[in-house]
């Protein structure tokens, strides 16, 4: 579906004219409608945070097929920004469920999101891992991963917040933080599931071989066969 069929779609038919100018002029149709759908969970989308992507979905559905079969499972999601996989492994999994976003903004949509689901979410405002005392199951994050020298589409960036794109040391800055302190996080079968730059898999694959030896850590692809994923396990 195209922008303008989106926008029939799920729009507003009383603004239609006006948000056809919007879409003219470059903004992002998900942000002009207000809300998209995330693995069947309605989710606030406003330029405070990261429009969810189908990529992210994938991310979802790979550790709730990973973890099923687990029970009482705790669950960070860090980097949250919409909220839209916490609350999406919330509808599915049986767990508790923790979030972080350094963002203030972006935790109020996070917040909203979740009251919308009717999902019992801990929000914590911080640094990754930092703002959390307790150890987990799952670790899970789409970090922002894009290097500041590379090129990207317009309307990304013009529209989406720079803090939930960007990362320092050719964007693997963030998965450096996490994986340098996972360890006291993580219970001892825990799993960390990562997105990932397309190119990002092997140097990540070495980076995390370091924190973890003894793990199983793979890359894995998304629907377009290129390295999305990254699970150490
Ligand atoms: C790529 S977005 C992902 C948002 C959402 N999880 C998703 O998949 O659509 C990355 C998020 O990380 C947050 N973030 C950036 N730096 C952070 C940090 N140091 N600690 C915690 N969150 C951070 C941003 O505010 C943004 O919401």
């Amino acid at each position: 579906m195209n922008a303008i069929e989106y926008l029939k779609k799920y729009g507003d038919s009383n603004t239609y004219e006006e948000d056809l100018k919007r879409l003219q002029q470059g903004e992002p149709v998900q942000y002009i409608v207000g809300n998209v759908d995330f693995y069947g969970c309605p989710i606030i989308a406003n330029p405070n945070v990261l429009i969810p992507r189908f990529e992210t979905e994938g991310l979802v559905e790979k550790v709730i097929a990973k973890v099923k079969n687990r029970s009482n499972l705790k669950i960070v999601d860090l980097g949250t920004g919409s909220g839209c996989i916490a609350i999406a492994l919330k509808k599915q999994l049986n767990c508790e469920m923790d979030a972080v976003d350094i963002s203030a903004p972006a935790l109020q949509v996070a917040m909203e999101n979740a009251k919308i689901n009717q999902v019992d979410i801990t929000f914590y405002k911080g640094d990754f891992l930092e703002p959390l005392h307790d150890t987990y199951d799952v670790i899970i994050s789409n970090p922002p991963y894009i290097a500041y020298e590379e090129e990207i589409m317009d309307i990304v960036k013009k529209n989406e917040p720079a803090i939930a794109l960007y990362a320092e040391g050719h964007g693997l800055l963030c998965y450096k933080k996490i994986l340098t302190d996972a360890k006291s996080y993580l219970k001892p079968n825990g799993i960390i599931a990562f997105e990932i730059g397309y190119q990002q898999g092997e140097v990540l694959k070495e980076y995390a071989r370091k924190f973890f030896p003894t793990k199983k850590i793979t890359i894995e692809k998304d629907l377009q066969e290129k390295d999305r994923y990254l699970f150490i396990e």
